[in-house]
């Protein structure tokens, strides 16, 4: 049998964080190792240009996006990387999907609705203020890099799930229209441990509240980032609750069982803030010094080998991309 695809896409839009590697890098990482799967990961440039539009900075962020997936374990040899903007494709089969989704369906999708929300608590009389049409038709675009390369599953976070749906709903709308398979129809594939990773103020790790850790922060920053975390107000030698507390949640997402059962115990029998934050950045730098210096040496030898990588990944992307608007252009008839 052919082997299904499975595909994720991440915006450049900041620098990767603790979240972003728990919730997004690590499980596409760990699942592109699957014998039956072919994997095509990208870096979502065009999804980030809604909101990002400092040219040096959206460039910044995609090579890091891409030094960050190799950094942390993914194989080239094994994954297609590339770059949504390589793939021409992705923009005819945009618009083509465009012509199939019903509005209604983009007035519903949360990002859209999120920012009309916005607007009404503060009194906006405006209610689409601030929304450019990039953002409004972004699962439209979203749609096109699942379908072109035929995915079968995305691996993506909780928040992404309705944009698959709507990309499954486009594609049956089309596929029944037709009157044929065009498009395999695609299901989302959410981490089980679907754990919402805490940052420093003990809010969702975010970059949007600025509370982030970033993945290759030095090791003298991560060490001062640990020393910032909200802690509760409790002394040496007083009991702490594990659940409770951010630096426990952080310890045990990189630390050994028995290192988490041992830090587990240390809790209850009163340790110090300070010595709890001691292990953790102890653990912390010890999982992240390995992929620190990839991720630098990726980044610091003009980006060459990045770029290399990226250049090599948009062609085997594109020949999948021709094979599908192939049978698009059959289908709607402009051969
Ligand atoms: P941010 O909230 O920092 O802007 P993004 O929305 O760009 O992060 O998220 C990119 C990916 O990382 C998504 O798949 C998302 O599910 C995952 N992710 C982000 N923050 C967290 C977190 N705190 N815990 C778990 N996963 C996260
Ligand atoms: N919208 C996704 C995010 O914000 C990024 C993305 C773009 C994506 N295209 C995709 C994810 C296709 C999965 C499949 O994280």
């Amino acid at each position: 049998m052919a082997q299904q695809v499975i595909l994720t896409g991440i915006k450049p839009t900041g620098m990767p964080h603790l979240g972003n590697l728990v919730g997004a890098i690590q499980p596409s990482v760990d699942l592109s190792y699957s014998q039956d799967k072919q994997a095509f990961y990208f870096i979502a440039d065009y999804h980030a240009l809604t909101g990002l539009k400092d040219a040096k900075e959206l460039s910044q962020y995609s090579r890091q996006i891409a030094a960050a997936w190799i950094a942390l374990g993914l194989d080239p040899e094994r994954v297609v990387l590339y770059r949504q903007s390589d793939i021409p494709e992705v923009f005819e089969l945009n618009w083509i999907l465009a012509c199939f989704a019903p509005k209604g369906l983009m007035n519903r999708a949360h990002a859209y609705k999120a920012s009309v929300q916005k607007n009404q608590e503060n009194e906006e009389s405006d209610l689409d203020a601030g929304v450019n049409m990039g953002l409004y038709t972004y699962p439209i675009l979203m749609a096109a890099d699942i379908l072109l390369m035929q995915t079968r599953w995305v691996p993506v976070g909780g928040d992404q799930v309705q944009h698959i749906e709507i990309a499954r709903d486009v594609a049956q709308y089309f596929n029944r229209q037709y009157q044929r398979e065009v498009f395999t129809l695609p299901e989302a594939l959410i981490d089980e441990a679907g754990a919402v990773i805490p940052g420093l103020d003990g809010r969702k790790m975010s970059k949007s509240y600025g509370n982030t850790i970033p993945i290759f922060a030095p090791a003298t920053t991560l060490q001062k980032l640990v020393m910032r975390i909200a802690t509760d107000s409790s002394r040496p030698g007083e009991p702490k609750d594990p659940d409770k507390s951010t630096v426990f949640q952080l310890y045990r997402l990189v630390a050994t069982e028995a290192e988490t059962e041992a830090y587990r115990q240390a809790f209850l029998a009163g340790i110090a803030w300070k010595e709890a934050k001691d292990q953790l950045y102890e653990v912390l730098n010890r999982k992240l010094s390995g992929p620190r210096e990839r991720y630098h040496a990726l980044l610091d030898d003009g980006a060459e080998t990045l770029d290399r990588i990226l250049v090599e990944g948009a062609p085997k992307a594109r020949a999948v991309a021709q094979a599908t608007m192939k049978k698009v252009r059959k289908a709607i008839g402009v051969e």
